[in-house]
């Protein structure tokens, strides 16, 4: 055991850095690129120097039990800690920072038998080796530079944390006013506004396109303001990483070998990006995000990447069933499910995913969280592929 506090501090430091270094390495050897791991900003996992610590405060008293008793009380109760955290965050942040729901004997994604038996291991190797010389090596510190150290850790911990903590909050908070404000509305009730409008509407194509540009232009002008910094952030952190690519993939196996889809690989759609490529990447962004968010995340995947189904350069077209070209914002969802509906089973969600996605350009909202997030993917990542050209999870 640490003789004092600071030295106490210095070892939760050490070991939630070494967590940090054992996270990066796994994700990122997953993810096949670099990843920072962890909620905090820093490179810091407290929960390994939580776990360090009960497997330290259990090993002391219970030191005279034979080890075939403790070994298995070690992994037991860094299993427990690992649920019961998992569950909390869950439970005040609304995030499953981790989930082992591809793993075999998980217990609701929070746990796993393989893991709890690393942890196991990792647990004896700490408690017999590297705790022994970490307490050796901390009580050769000077005690000015480990007071100097705690204190130093302890503030920028707490800082981060509480960074972290309001980052997560200010965006669930974000996407539930956004969804109390827009997506929440019932269709009957705008069908209800909109149907002043439509006899003029339709008597009078271009006041249509003049109306619905306003609109656009006011409601995506308030939509914008409210995607605030968190709100990219989050998508562009989640991009980076790809660590369910193989799970994605396996959802939409069906789409992406099926010879009428492909087909969208023939005709571009912004810049250098085909609509294949577009597909791909707000499939697998909306798949991301709803998995993090615990939503369907299956019809997030295959809405997403049916949403643009459409066979034509929409830019310089002559389909005859297609209204003007200048029509074509309005008209490819619908075009785009009915493709989607003739060649696949879909559920509600996944066609709302496609009808809806080009909302507030066309009036009615989302019905679904799901939708929702679909459609504001769509708008993130087809404004990068403007600005600049992003590989998707399925280039070729
Ligand atoms: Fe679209
Ligand atoms: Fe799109």
């Amino acid at each position: 055991m640490p003789a004092t506090i600071e030295q106490g501090v210095v070892l939760f430091a050490f070991y939630a850095f070494c967590g940090w270094l054992l996270e990066v390495a796994y994700r990122s050897f997953h993810a096949r690129h670099l990843v920072n791991p962890g909620f905090l900003r820093g490179p810091f996992v407290p929960l390994y120097a939580v776990g360090a610590g009960c497997v330290v405060l259990l090993g002391r008293p219970l030191a005279h039990w034979h080890p075939a008793a403790l070994i298995p009380l070690f992994g037991v109760t860094l299993t427990v800690l690992e649920a019961a955290v998992g569950w909390l965050l869950e439970r005040q942040l609304g995030v499953q920072l981790w989930s082992y729901e591809d793993n075999r004997f998980n217990w609701r994604g929070r746990v796993c038998l393989g893991f709890s038996l690393a942890w196991t291991a990792m647990a004896v190797v700490f408690s017999w080796w590297i705790h022994p010389g970490a307490l050796w090596a901390v009580s050769r510190v000077d005690g000015q530079w480990l007071r100097f150290f705690a204190l130093w850790f302890t503030v920028a911990l707490a800082l981060d944390t509480a960074a972290s903590v309001a980052e997560v909050r200010a965006f669930r908070a974000l996407l539930g006013r956004l969804q109390a404000g827009f997506v929440a509305r019932r269709d009957l009730e705008l069908e209800r506004q909109l149907g002043r409008l439509r006899r003029l509407l339709e008597a009078f194509p271009d006041l249509n396109l003049r109306v619905f540009a306003a609109l656009r232009r006011n409601l995506q002008g308030a939509v914008q303001t409210q995607l605030t910094q968190n709100f990219q952030k989050f998508l562009a952190s989640i991009e980076q990483r790809r660590p369910r690519e193989d799970e994605w993939a396996a959802l939409v196996a069906d789409i992406l070998e099926h010879p009428e889809f492909l087909r969208t690989r023939e005709f571009p759609h912004h810049k250098q990006v085909t609509i294949f490529q577009h597909a791909c990447a707000v499939s697998y962004l909306s798949y991301s995000l709803c998995k993090k968010l615990n939503l369907d995340h299956r019809a997030a995947a295959r809405g997403g990447l049916l949403h643009d189904f459409f066979l034509y350069d929409w830019r310089n077209h002559d389909v005859p069933d297609l209204p003007r070209e200048k029509f074509h914002g309005f008209a490819h969802p619908r075009i785009a499910l009915t493709n989607a509906e003739t060649h696949f089973e879909l559920t509600d969600t996944e066609r709302d995913c496609i009808l809806r996605h080009m909302w507030p350009l066309t009036l009615v909202p989302p019905r679904t969280r799901e939708s929702f997030i679909v459609s504001m993917v769509d708008k993130w990542v087809a404004s990068r592929e403007l600005l600049r050209r992003r590989p998707g999870p399925r280039d070729a």
